[in-house]
């Protein structure tokens, strides 16, 4: 049996549908109709035999051009709509649900004022993934994990002796939702000169991005920070950045 919330928050993991657990299948299987928000076809086609209305709304609301927080706000509402037509329903989204997941906390508020039954369900997050293709056990040095686009407006001051994952690296400068329009260089050059304030220029960072669908490998892409602009074109949607810990010199002993 699965709870009685009348909404599940879910999360597919992040390559296709083998990272799904056995607890969201259970609720996949018993909702009424599971909104889902992804462009993976053999995801898309698992949905469809175990759940009995799976719609994706990634090709409705997820429009290039339009501002991201628009996005957010309309899928919200068309959740929570649903929610209040039929219960129970799940909204099952990239990664885990609450690693950056504006639509997640929308829907958690809005909920909470209405007095709507919520359940959050823990997933595979890229963050997991990404410690697998990067052979990154954080336990050896901690990990610092920020926004690139809150990091350079606000100017978060780094730690260089502990390493870092910048989550969404593509068009970090602009509000507008632009998943198939490559990254500028120059919309790379202001995080760069951010990273320069904390990082060498000849430190060498990695543009990551796990592989989502079946037969396709993981890509990471090394280069010296200097040189971050020459990677625009791997700075995609899914694609995130991991800057290694600047090492102390060792001590000469004896
Ligand atoms: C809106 S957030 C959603 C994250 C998702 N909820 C999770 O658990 O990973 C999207 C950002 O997650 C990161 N991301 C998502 N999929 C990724 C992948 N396959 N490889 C590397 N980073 C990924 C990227 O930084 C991307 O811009």
């Amino acid at each position: 049996m699965i709870s009685s919330a009348d909404i599940y928050l879910l999360g597919s993991g992040v390559l296709s549908f083998l990272d799904i657990t056995l607890y969201t299948q259970k609720i996949l299987r018993q909702c009424k109709t599971v909104f889902f928000l992804h462009d993976i076809s053999t995801l898309e086609r698992f949905l469809k035999e175990i759940t009995p209305n799976p719609v994706n709304l990634m090709p409705i609301y997820y429009v290039d051009g339009r501002n991201r927080s628009d996005i957010y706000q309309d899928i919200a509402r068309h959740v929570i709509e649903g929610a209040e037509k039929e219960k129970p329903i799940a909204l099952l989204m990239h990664g885990h649900p609450l690693v950056y997941s504006s639509i997640s906390r929308l829907i958690l508020t809005q909920c909470r004022d209405r007095g709507i039954g919520v359940e959050v369900v823990p997933a595979v997050s890229s963050l997991d993934r990404m410690f697998i293709d990067l052979g990154l056990d954080i336990a050896e040095r901690g990990l610092q994990v920020l926004s690139a686009a809150m990091a350079v407006h606000e100017g978060i001051v780094l730690n260089p002796k502990v390493g870092c994952i910048f989550f969404q690296i593509a068009h970090a400068t602009s509000p507008l939702a632009m998943r198939l329009c490559e990254t500028p260089p120059e919309d790379v050059t202001p995080f760069k000169e951010y990273l320069l304030d904390f990082y060498p220029p000849e430190h060498v960072v990695y543009i990551v991005e796990s592989a989502v669908e079946l037969g396709f490998e993981s890509r990471i892409t090394p280069l010296e920070l200097e040189r971050l602009e020459k990677a625009a074109p791997a700075m995609n949607y899914t694609a995130s950045l991991f800057v290694p810990a600047v090492m102390q010199r060792q001590m000469p002993t004896g």
